[in-house]
């Protein structure tokens, strides 16, 4: 399988006032085609800049410091001025040009807030119409509509909608109009951003179920961000657990639910709640996440953690293979 995105040592820091917050540090992964990978960790580890970082859209004061994010593109993009050749590029190497090019064509994100990212002054088709012809002049608006109304129609709502506008829709049907806006242009790679956070349980697993059946239909790979794990136990293939920053573990989503590796994986889950086990305690993370402007030297995860030895106060523990078929960045199992 090949490799559809390969990011290498990634760092990205907001520079404030109070001083310089790495919110990504250091952080490599792969990810295979067609596979969906689940970022999660607790709110503020840098899920966000992450998924953003990889757009080349982190927004000021936050920039890239340092790293690589290599995409693999399938077919040549020819453009007058900014064209692209297929094959691995290192998209911090590309142009703007270039990037605004590739921004929902090859990769789409779709953001945390829908209200905030549609226009209340455009209808829905609107929307749809600016976005194709964005990318491809020629398009008649006709053809334009259609497509939106046959997205629509796979997310449950009805096509003759794309006359709307997004006050009429209510918080669900919204973010079905962002995913299906995100998969306009057919892109290869989607990322979605906490997708469903501010719904309701039902029409959660609602939408969770529609983007595994449009990720089969339109041959997607898909990064799928979240503070919930329990979102993830359903439609994740792996997962990627971060705290302050960095990765701390990463495997398949069901052996990591199985047997999770970091004392931080193990703490996030015990405290998601499991129907199937009602008797289970659910416990919380004494403490709380370290300031990433004063961030505490060696493990990040060692204030809190229950098994701290001394090396975990002096040494950063690299990310090594785990017993599990994943990665882990744990003292616990490299002797120390
Ligand atoms: N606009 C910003 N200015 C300064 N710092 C920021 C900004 N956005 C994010 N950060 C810093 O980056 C960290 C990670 O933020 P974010 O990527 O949004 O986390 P998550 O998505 O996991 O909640 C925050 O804890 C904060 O310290
Ligand atoms: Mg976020």
């Amino acid at each position: 399988m090949t490799d559809i995105l390969s990011i290498r040592d990634l760092t990205v820091e907001y520079t404030t006032r109070r001083g310089t917050a790495r919110a990504v540090d250091t952080v490599s992964l792969n990810l295979e085609e067609n596979r969906t990978l689940g970022l999660a960790g607790e709110s503020g580890c840098g899920k966000s800049t992450l998924g953003r970082a990889i757009m080349r859209l982190v927004s000021y004061p936050g920039r890239i410091v340092e790293g690589e994010i290599i995409f693999n593109i399938e077919e040549d993009i020819q453009a007058e001025k900014h064209s692209i050749n297929r094959g691995d590029v290192d998209l911090r190497e590309l142009s703007e040009d270039q990037m605004r090019m590739l921004r929902g064509k090859e990769i789409a994100y779709i953001f945390q807030d829908p209200m905030t990212s549609l226009n209340p002054m455009l209808s829905i088709g609107d929307h749809f119409t600016q976005l194709m012809k964005a990318h491809d002049p020629e398009i008649e608006k006709e053809a334009a509509l259609e497509r939106a109304g046959e997205l629509l129609d796979s997310l449950g709502i009805s096509p003759e909608r794309v006359k709307d506008y997004p006050h009429q829709f209510s918080g669900g049907m919204r973010q079905r109009v962002m995913i299906g806006l995100g998969l306009a242009l057919r892109p290869k790679l989607l990322i979605s951003d906490e997708p469903t956070t501010s719904l309701d349980v039902i029409v959660e697993a609602q939408i969770l179920e529609e983007m595994a059946e449009l990720k089969e239909e339109f041959n997607l790979t898909m990064i799928l961000i979240t503070h919930n794990l329990g979102v993830l136990a359903q439609t994740a293939d792996d997962i990627a657990i971060m705290y302050t920053g960095r990765l701390v573990e990463i495997a398949p989503t069901d052996v990591l639910f199985e047997d999770p590796q970091h004392p931080y994986t193990q703490a996030l889950l015990d405290s998601v709640p499991d129907v199937t086990k009602p008797e289970k305690k659910l416990s919380w993370i004494p403490g709380a996440p370290p300031d990433l402007v004063e961030s505490p030297p060696g493990c990040m995860f060692h204030p809190r953690c229950p098994f701290v030895m001394d090396v975990c106060r002096e040494v950063v523990p690299s990310l090594s293979e785990s017993k599990i078929g994943g990665k882990v960045a744990c003292h616990l199992y490299t002797g120390g």
